[in-house]
């Protein structure tokens, strides 16, 4: 029998976001998945999208197929959000396809390089986001870890990872979040990169860029300058970028992949072998996330009311850092914890075990992933006090 099988245990983010919503305590506080979260706890669709989507819909004449790189406005929309005016755009060395979300570019990037670097590692930092080694595994893809971060210091291990990019073999591939890095919230300094581009230089490294939280950082245009910067010096890059967080579109699966390549004729060349293996894989992407998308970046009152959305978001979750670990300090674990208020994004790692964890989940309804990582916009100011008595409390029993 071919269906006579084990069950296998649910994935660790998504299994915990279903456990979040079968609990019927109105205590309950969802610090897990990545999805962002308004001070009432609710993931409200952006008021620029809600326009967006009304004029997608009154101006959509067909729902005939759009193509296998999918929504070229939007390729070329995401493009510049990417790289502005950088000269590998006027040069002509990239092409941005759509993908079915930052996760379908991820995979089909893996396809990609098993296909044509057979052989190649994936490195990746420790820790990564925990679906980047299934998603690069199934496509065959060899993967192995790098030093990132160092937990009793609440920051980068920089010496390490430069230690550990530079025993990587030439011709590897280098993973990268471009900011906000999940779970860690740690991002790399302009230093750290101008630093990592040299090695892939003079390594032949390609750097692979997962830039998942564009805008979530510090802007729309220095969440990327690191990217940037390493696109200018670098012959070959691929980054992949997602929708899900900045534009709120998580389940419309948008996103895109971007390929540099050394010369305009050469990305000519990749782009057929990004087609094909799309085609392969999903035949087409979805359109709807993308047009809304397009349609927001090309309109200028669209587009200023969305960075006005995002900044409202970004700059919430910067407000959360420092009031929750004012909190903390408040019970007497500001040294501990106060490394959130230096971190960025969506996520920190609170460093705390796993049978706190449990605790906290079980007798505190207080939902955080196995890592230890929280999701900052669940630190509602509502909530606040409930969640810091909650550690303190957990953590003084343990
Ligand atoms: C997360 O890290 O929580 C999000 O990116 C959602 C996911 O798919 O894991």
């Amino acid at each position: 029998m071919l269906f006579d099988v084990e069950p296998l245990p649910g994935d660790p983010i998504l299994a915990l976001m279903a456990a979040y919503r079968a609990d019927p305590s109105a205590d309950k506080v969802d610090l897990g998945v990545g999805v962002y979260q308004d001070d009432t706890g609710a993931t409200p669709v952006l008021a620029s999208v809600r326009e967006a989507e009304a004029l997608v819909l009154s101006r959509q004449s067909t729902k005939s197929y759009v193509g296998i790189a999918g929504s070229e406005p939007f390729n070329a929309e995401m493009t510049s959000l990417l790289y502005g005016d950088a000269g590998v755009v006027s040069d002509g060395r990239v092409v941005t396809v759509q993908s079915a979300g930052g996760s379908g570019g991820l995979r089909v990037v893996a396809e990609l390089i098993t296909s044509l670097r057979p052989g190649a590692t994936i490195w990746v930092t420790t820790p990564t986001w925990p679906n980047h080694r299934p998603l690069l595994m199934a496509a065959g893809a060899k993967i192995s870890e790098i030093r990132y971060y160092d937990a009793s210091a609440g920051k980068i291990d920089r010496d390490g990872m430069m230690e550990d990019i530079e025993r990587i073999p030439d011709g590897d591939v280098l993973l990268l979040h471009g900011c906000c890095h999940n779970p860690t919230g740690a991002d790399l300094t302009l230093d750290d990169w101008k630093a990592i581009a040299t090695l892939c230089e003079t390594k032949n490294l390609l750097p692979f860029v997962d830039t998942a939280y564009q805008g979530f950082a510090e802007g729309l245009e220095a969440d990327v300058a690191g990217l940037r910067l390493l696109a200018e010096r670098v012959p070959e890059m691929v980054t992949v970028t997602s929708c899900s967080k900045n534009f709120g579109l998580y389940r419309e699966r948008t996103g895109a992949v971007s390929i540099i390549a050394e010369s305009a004729d050469k990305v000519s060349a990749i782009k057929t072998h990004v087609l094909k293996t799309v085609r392969a894989m999903i035949s087409m992407p979805p359109d709807h996330g993308a047009s809304v998308v397009a349609t927001i970046l090309s309109d200028d009152a669209l587009r200023q009311q969305w960075i006005g959305e995002l900044k409202e978001m970004r700059e919430r979750m910067q407000s959360l850092r420092q009031h929750f670990v004012a909190a903390l300090t408040e019970r007497g674990l500001g040294e501990r914890f106060g490394f959130i208020a230096k971190q960025r994004g969506m996520f920190s790692l609170l460093g705390i075990s796993k049978a706190e964890i449990d605790a906290l989940r079980e007798q505190r309804h207080i939902y955080i992933v196995g890592s230890s990582r929280i999701n900052v916009a669940g630190l509602t100011v509502a909530k606040q006090a409930y969640i810091a008595d909650a550690l303190a409390e957990t953590l003084a029993i343990a």
